[in-house]
């Protein structure tokens, strides 16, 4: 008989921790980041915007250091293994929405970083060079080289970043709908355990 807390039945409490963590930053970072840049533009709502912008910045720094960690833990945990049952598509499609998973928690605030380094204001179609403040506890500094490019280079470098940034935001939007269809077929439909190794309260079935 399979205990709850059995090891290799559900994934460690640190990667849980990291996954509902991410989960909730990353997703509440698209609208926030589409309020912002809206907000920006209008003289009722700039003041708010001018708070919310610095700290999307170092939420999403986070965000990057966190799925860092992250990914050194996958590479040093095995996961639970997937239920035996499970066809070699559906595994391999797992396998791809994981792994694009990371690829978009690493691109999305790399392009984010990008277009704050290239001090390109979207909004106001000009240069406005902020520095990426931690909270306001310490300067990340900008991403190197990208200071030292001719103005033209620069501009185009800003806008190229936010137009990918805001496109894989769309991206992870549609393949956290998909990953959430996915853990609820699993619960629903196919009555086994994979969405209960990463919600903690959910007591397996087995
Ligand atoms: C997972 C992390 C992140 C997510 C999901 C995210 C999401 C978004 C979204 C949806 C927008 C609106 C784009 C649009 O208008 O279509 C946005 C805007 C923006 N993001 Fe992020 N972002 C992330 C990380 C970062 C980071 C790390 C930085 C900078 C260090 C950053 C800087 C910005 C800026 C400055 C804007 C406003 C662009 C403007 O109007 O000037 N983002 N973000």
């Amino acid at each position: 008989m399979a205990g709850g807390g059995t090891a290799n039945t559900r994934y460690a409490t640190v990667a849980v921790a990291l996954h509902w963590v991410l989960a909730v930053l990353a997703l509440s970072m698209v609208p926030v980041g589409w309020w912002m840049g809206d907000a920006i533009q209008d003289n009722d709502t700039r003041a708010q915007a001018l708070t919310v912008f610095p700290l999307h910045k170092a939420t999403g720094m986070t965000i990057l250091a966190l799925t860092a960690l992250r990914l050194v833990w996958r590479l040093t945990h095995a996961p639970p293994p997937l239920p035996a049952r499970m066809a070699g598509w559906e595994r391999t499609l797992a396998g791809a929405t994981h792994g694009l998973f990371y690829g978009l928690l690493f691109a999305l605030p790399l392009s984010g970083w990008i277009y704050a380094s290239a001090g390109w204001s979207e909004a106001f179609k000009m240069f406005i060079d902020v520095p990426t403040s931690w909270f306001g506890l310490f300067n990340i500094p900008h991403v190197p080289g990208i200071a030292a490019l001719d103005e033209d280079l620069r501009r185009d470098v800003g806008e190229t970043a936010m137009d990918v940034h805001s496109k894989l935001a769309w991206a992870m939007l549609i393949l956290a709908g998909l990953h959430v269809a996915a853990a609820l077929k699993h619960h629903f439909v196919d009555r086994d355990d994979v969405l209960a190794r990463m919600v903690p309260f959910l007591k397996p079935k087995a």
